[in-house]
């Protein structure tokens, strides 16, 4: 287990740049398996989740460079013909299931574990397993590996019951290369599809209605290798920018998005924090302990994002009033709540309702993370609680956070790590 050490108290100050985005970068290098020619991918942090890919890229045959230092990662797909993703490297990274879409296209054959959930409910893909049929693909369960096969993939009219994220991109990933022209209805809008989306249509696809929820895809024969930057971080963002107002800081965050949190820096401004777009730069400040929020309910993008829930909760631990959070898009994502509440936090749950009475100070405490965005509210809270907070982390951090005691500590955080 990892244990991070946050001396709380210190408001945080700086400049810091963000890292790529985790949910960008992941199905793009899955993309790189549709193309006939080397992709060169910048901005690409340096995050378990990225490695474990970059090994299942390998795994399948394609030759893979990442300079981490430079943040990019070279891939040269000749060397694919493997279809089976290994069971040891899915069971590290639930995601790797949107490999599904790009194999079948490609090789005509694919084979991955079911994944398992994780700490924030089951995770289901019948979604992705429903589009994949829709395309042409036979699947066939043996024990927990999921064995597709397919001819040409055929174009298909696919209607996703909810807007998923990992759906989307697997559907989006199959169609480019299927035979025709096909439409996918209520996608995902996420920035982080609307990347992979722009990498495909660099690659030579032929895509309509990008950022939109109803896509038309007309498959083409082949595509070819691009050089391509990621979008910055907006998870990351956010997190850095709920750090800057729960310590009563001042942050500049440079060179991202900012469109792509109109939700989060919303609901900052509501709590009273001082939140200021300059160019592709994000100024946070805040001087005095947050309002509460009557009511905020988790949606899929352009909504509140279910990846921010914990960080919120944890800023509004100490708001000065009541606040009403609604976790609309997974089952199970209230895990940092008993940890806060050892803290000194008033939060009472009830299914996918979270009521969080703020109390004026938290205090430090030994905490358990269970999930990636837990911990990192987790250590947000402790980064505002009085006294010493550790918090013991079994990686989760590392998985989307890069850097993250070298970051925390250039805007003056009192943060260590220690490494079993
Ligand atoms: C992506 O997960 C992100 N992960 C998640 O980020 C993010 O929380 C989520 O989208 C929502 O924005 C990556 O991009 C790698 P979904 P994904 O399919 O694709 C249900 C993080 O912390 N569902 O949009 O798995 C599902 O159970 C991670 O960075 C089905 O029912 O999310 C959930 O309730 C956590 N059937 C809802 O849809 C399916 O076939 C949203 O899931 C698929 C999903």
């Amino acid at each position: 287990m990892t244990e991070w050490i946050i001396e709380g108290g210190v408001p945080l100050c700086g400049t810091v740049p963000v890292q790529g985005s985790k949910n960008a970068v992941l199905p793009i290098l899955a993309a790189t398996v549709l193309s006939q020619s080397p992709s060169e991918i910048h901005g690409v942090p340096n995050l378990k989740d990225v490695h474990v890919m970059v090994e299942i890229l390998r795994a399948l045959g394609m030759e893979v460079t990442f300079d981490v230092e430079r943040q990019t990662i070279w891939v040269d797909p000749h060397g694919l013909s493997n279809g089976e993703v290994p069971e040891a490297l899915m069971s590290q990274m639930r995601s790797s299931i949107f490999l599904m879409g790009p194999l079948c296209a490609r090789l005509g054959r694919a084979v991955l574990s079911q994944p398992g959930g994780c700490s924030i409910g089951t995770r289901p893909i019948d979604l992705h397993l429903k589009a994949m049929r829709a395309l042409g693909v036979r699947i066939a369960r043996e024990n927990a590996r999921l064995i597709c096969q397919c001819g040409h993939l055929r174009a298909a009219t696919i209607l996703l019951d909810y807007p998923s994220v990992g759906a989307t991109e697997n559907a989006l990933m199959a169609a480019v290369l299927a035979d025709g022209v096909s439409t996918i209805f209520n996608a995902a809008r996420e920035p982080e599809v609307v990347d992979l989306e722009h990498f495909l249509v660099k690659m030579g696809a032929q895509i309509e209605g990008i950022g939109t929820d109803t896509l038309t895809i007309r498959g083409v024969s082949q595509l070819h290798g691009v050089v391509y930057d990621v979008i910055a971080d907006r998870i990351v963002v956010g997190t850095l920018a709920v750090y800057a107002a729960i310590t009563r800081g001042s942050v500049r965050l440079t060179h991202i998005g900012p469109e792509h949190l109109l939700a989060v820096t919303d609901k900052l401004q509501e709590t009273g924090s001082t939140v200021v777009t300059d160019g592709t730069d994000l100024l946070i400040r805040a001087q005095d302990r947050p309002k509460a929020i009557e009511r905020l309910e988790t949606a899929p993008y352009p909504g509140f994002p279910t990846d921010m829930q914990a960080c919120m909760m944890a800023l509004l631990a100490i708001a000065d009033g009541v606040s009403v959070i609604v976790e609309n898009v997974f089952e199970d994502r209230f895990k940092h709540v008993p940890e806060l509440n050892r803290m000194g936090a008033h939060i009472w749950t009830d299914l996918k309702t979270a009521v969080v009475r703020g109390v004026p100070h938290l205090t430090g405490a030994q905490l358990e993370a269970d999930d990636l965005r837990g911990a990192a509210a987790l250590i947000g809270a402790g980064l505002a609680a009085s006294g010493t907070t550790i918090v013991r982390d079994a990686g989760h951090v590392d998985r989307g956070y890069a850097d993250w005691v070298d970051l925390l500590g250039r805007l003056g955080a009192r943060v260590k790590r220690r490494d079993p």
